[in-house]
């Protein structure tokens, strides 16, 4: 009788790595659509008038949002309602917004890529 050998055991440990690793990913990127989707209708009905509509500001006193890194976006709203960073305005929009929300505020800035020109 042919007895074949098991499959060394090495190789299962790397395929459950790779399955899992896979499945995180596909969860990271869904969590992360739905942050934008979020961000941005929660932008359209509080942030645009200012921030512009795809946060490219027509303000000349306010800053663009577009491309701005998520981190460097939910921390400054962190500190706006915490009250580390004061401004007039931006310190009363902040106040009421939930951790989700500058979470899915931030990651809808961060989502919109922006090209950079200078001018010859
Ligand atoms: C009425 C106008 C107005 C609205 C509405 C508004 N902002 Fe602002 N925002 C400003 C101004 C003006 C500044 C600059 C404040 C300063 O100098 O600190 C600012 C600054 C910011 C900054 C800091 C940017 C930087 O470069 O450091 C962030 C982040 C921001 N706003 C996010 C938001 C979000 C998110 C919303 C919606 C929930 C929002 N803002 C709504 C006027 C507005």
């Amino acid at each position: 009788m042919n007895i074949t050998p098991h499959p060394p055991l090495t190789r299962r440990p790397a395929q459950t790595t790779l399955i899992a690793t896979f499945g995180l990913a596909a969860m990271l990127v869904a969590s992360h659509a739905a942050g934008n989707a979020e961000g941005q209708a929660k932008a359209a009905v509080a942030c645009n008038v200012c921030h512009g509509q795809n946060g490219i500001s027509t303000m000349p006193n306010t800053p663009h949002l577009a491309g701005q890194p998520e981190p460097y976006v939910k921390d400054q709203l962190k500190a706006y309602r915490s009250g580390k960073r004061a401004h007039e305005i931006m310190t009363l929009i902040a106040k009421p917004l939930t951790d989700k929300e500058i979470g899915d505020l931030a990651a809808w800035y961060a989502s919109i890529e922006i090209k950079a020109t200078v001018k010859p």
